[in-house]
């Protein structure tokens, strides 16, 4: 990790938690983070509930002051009209969101979301002020057939060709193989990916842009996994699934920095 790029810890609860329960968990999160000391300046926390949570979650955080930025986990591509169940990125920013993602791939799955349309709704997030995480991440399948830096690089690049280098974006690399497995890649497996997904940063839009873009991993992260994952050049952070349903679990992850590892 390099020390100019602020670290990401994400949340992505997926479809769990209502929105009571959402409360009383970030409400436990605040305080154990508090007993711990946590330096918000030192990582970055972001929580991306369902959309029935946003508002409860914001009305919260902004109450007590919670250092937890907040995020949404799809937008539409349409900023309104007749587009049912669709919710567009305007009320997100409505709700103080900050980021949201796009193109995780149970969203690529469910939802037969094609590259063209994670390029049009990082397009939708940037009209809206909102920074998208951008999710790439090759099946077992294309591991096998591929390696594994072709799928990631190939998805990443038709989104950077829609958005600019002034458009602020995270990119996410998630294995598809190592998502809810409990198999997370080795960190020098996420590091040789993101390497390459930096340097298609730069070469489309310049090394200097490369050298600011947070690229985080995810894929069965704990807090016993973190570390290592963070000492590596490339991985600025982690977007974690199963494990930030957990608050002890998900504060100590947050406090990587703490954690001693024996691989680093
Ligand atoms: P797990 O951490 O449960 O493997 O999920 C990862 C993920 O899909 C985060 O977006």
């Amino acid at each position: 990790m390099a020390t100019m790029r602020r670290p990401l810890i994400a949340g992505n609860w997926k479809m769990n938690l209502d929105h009571l329960q959402a409360i009383a968990f970030t409400q436990k999160l605040g305080w154990a983070l508090k007993d711990a000391k946590y330096i918000a300046s030192d990582v970055e926390v972001a929580l991306f509930p369902p959309f029935t949570d946003l508002r409860s979650l914001q009305t919260l955080i902004n109450a007590d002051s919670l250092p937890f930025e907040l995020g949404a986990q799809d937008l539409s591509v349409h900023d309104d009209g007749a587009h049912t169940g669709d919710v567009s990125g305007a009320f997100l920013k409505a709700l103080e969101c900050s980021y949201v993602i796009v193109g995780h791939s149970e969203r690529r799955a469910d939802h037969h979301e094609t590259d063209d349309t994670i390029a049009a709704k990082s397009v939708a997030a940037r009209r809206h002020g909102l920074t998208p995480i951008v999710c790439v991440g090759e099946t077992a399948e294309d591991l096998e057939l591929h390696g594994a830096s072709k799928v990631p690089v190939d998805q990443l690049t038709v989104v950077l060709n829609s958005l600019s280098k002034d458009d602020d974006y995270v990119v996410a690399y998630e294995p598809v193989w190592a998502i809810g497995s409990g198999q997370a890649a080795t960190a020098d497996q996420a590091n040789d990916v993101a390497r390459a997904l930096r340097e298609t940063i730069s070469s489309v839009h310049g090394p200097d842009k490369a050298e600011t873009t947070r690229i985080l991993y995810g894929g069965s992260v704990k807090a016993a996994n973190i570390a290592s994952f963070m000492s590596r050049e490339h991985v600025d952070g982690a977007l974690v699934g199963g494990a930030s349903l957990d608050v002890s679990e998900f504060s100590s992850l947050i406090q990587f920095p703490k954690h001693v590892t024996l691989d680093s």
